[in-house]
């Protein structure tokens, strides 16, 4: 996808056939690297659903496992199972050492000279797992190799991903250019961590769809672009192989939030950027049981000023040094959790995506509620780039068009303001009430005095929004549970 290094080549339409290889870091976790690396690494070398420009077609030509195959095997095999006294799962490694059999043996491994893990905050088999596992899914149809940290929440893969480029001995005086189009957290740590605490100066976008409002913000001491997309919760998307040749046009990184795309919609990376962040706290880990985060960056990337021993392999890097360091590392018990929702990702997105779709048509077509917000209504202003950039990962092929879908979450604001959308909101019966999306239950909030409330004043987000997560529950069930809040609202 994208051509040497400051030279990106976006496809105008998606992907190209890649020759995608994920590295299976296995020897940190002290797995063999046998037959599961081997088959994870030819499936995503030949794996290359080649999307083609044929008028509006999109027609995959697939030769090697696909995505929901990749994400149900992960890197567990046949053969791991078998030294796994044939678990069909992988085992929850609840451990934080590891024990060897000689001083001699300790000292290798812990000097990186053979395999291992030694303590649990440089490496678990579990978390090595779902590492291998994210990696592959964000890192499908991506022509480089691609690898993964995971992290404690999605707010710690935010904050190790972007601190990592505000290293001093780079420039005394950074800043970074970013949407104002985040969730509240995102916006703190900029504004409030970075600015305010440590003297970054944090150029908020006024206008995330206008090229030029990034291009006026960017100089020589800029570190990184950053953007949801979409972003929570006004489900807005910006174009990313647009930002992505700027941000190489500047020779920074472009960072994306993709967490509410996940990758079984749409992979950034194949789209030019250089590295995504992802909550695995909502939709990957959607059964609700725990927090966790992923970095994920494609390999041998090359920035003005940053040292090639970060940029090599990004993600490494980041375990190996500041995740080590500083100790965000997940615990194998959630990493187990997240692996077992994770299987499932294509058919719940799929499933909630299709539903949300009914749900924001229903909306629209009330009178007693002014305005709806959700990208695969023609009506919202980033639906242009939704249908060009959000497509059902693998549902192309001979035969069968590819098919867009537009993800789980949408907002919609009741007729009568905000003492409307209160009463709403308190009317729901099915719908949960609760700040958290993605999950496998329907959730509502209203941002402005929930999840966005620390930021309400400066962000634009209307007081009378109420954001909806669409689950997994009967989409006609959800229909009817909104209809009759709604209905009895005066
Ligand atoms: C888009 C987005 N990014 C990051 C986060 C932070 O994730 P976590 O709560 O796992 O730290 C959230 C949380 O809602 C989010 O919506």
């Amino acid at each position: 996808m994208t051509g040497r290094h400051g030279s990106p080549r976006p496809h105008p339409r998606g992907f190209q056939r890649g020759r995608a290889r994920s590295r299976i870091l296995r020897q940190r976790h002290g797995r063999r690297t046998g037959r599961a690396d081997r088959q994870i690494r030819a499936a995503r070398g030949r794996r290359g659903a080649a999307v083609l420009d044929a008028g509006e077609e999109r027609v995959g030509t697939v030769t090697g496992p696909r995505f929901a195959t990749l994400a149900v095997r992960g890197s567990y095999d046949h053969e791991e199972a078998a030294s796994n006294r044939g678990s069909l799962s992988e085992p929850a490694y609840l451990a934080t050492a590891q024990h060897f059999d000689s001083a001699e043996t300790m000292r290798a491994t812990a000097a990186g000279e053979r395999e291992g893990w030694v303590y649990a905050r440089r490496g678990n088999p579990t978390v090595g797992h779902l590492e291998d596992t994210v990696a592959a899914l964000e890192g499908y149809q991506v022509d480089a190799e691609v690898s993964a940290a995971v992290t404690t929440t999605g707010m710690a893969a935010i904050t190790l991903a972007t601190s990592s480029f505000l290293s001093t001995a780079v420039g005394a005086k950074p800043n970074i250019v970013a949407s104002p189009a985040c969730y509240g957290s995102t916006v703190m740590v900029f504004d409030k961590r970075y600015g305010d605490e440590r003297g970054v100066s944090v150029r908020w976008v006024d206008d995330p769809l206008s090229l030029d409002a990034w291009e006026r913000n960017v100089d020589e001491d800029t570190r990184f672009l950053f953007a949801e997309s979409p972003s929570n919760p006004m489900v807005q998307l910006v174009d990313i192989p647009a930002l992505a040749a700027l941000a190489h046009r500047a020779q920074i990184p472009l960072i994306i939030d993709a967490t509410l795309a996940t990758p079984a919609l749409m992979r950034p990376l194949a789209l030019g950027a250089d590295i995504v962040v992802h909550s695995l706290t909502k939709a990957a880990g959607a059964s609700g049981r725990s927090m966790g985060g992923a970095v994920i960056a494609r390999h041998d990337l090359r920035f003005r000023g940053q040292p090639t021993q970060m940029t090599a392999d990004f993600a490494g890097y980041l375990r190996r040094g500041p995740m080590r360091d500083m100790g965000s590392v997940l615990s194998p018990f959630n990493a187990w959790t997240l692996l077992a929702d994770i299987r499932e990702l294509r058919a719940r997105v799929d499933t909630m995506s299709t539903s949300a779709l009914r749900v924001a048509e229903y909306l629209a077509d009330r009178g007693d509620v002014a305005e709806v917000f959700y990208p695969g209504l023609p009506s919202h202003r980033t639906h242009h780039l939704a249908k060009r950039d959000m497509w059902l990962v693998d549902s192309g092929g001979p035969g069968r068009d590819a098919v867009n879908r537009f993800g789980f979450l949408l907002g919609f604001r009741p007729a009568g303001g905000v003492p409307a959308a209160h009463r709403v909101l308190d009317r729901l019966d099915l719908v949960w009430r609760a700040n958290n999306l993605g999950q496998v239950k329907s959730t509502a909030t209203i941002p402005a005095i929930g999840t966005h409330q620390q930021i309400a004043g400066d962000a634009p987000v209307p007081p009378d929004m109420i954001r909806l997560s669409v689950g997994l529950e009967h989409a006609d069930d959800i229909i009817e549970d909104l209809a009759q809040a709604l209905d009895q609202r005066s």
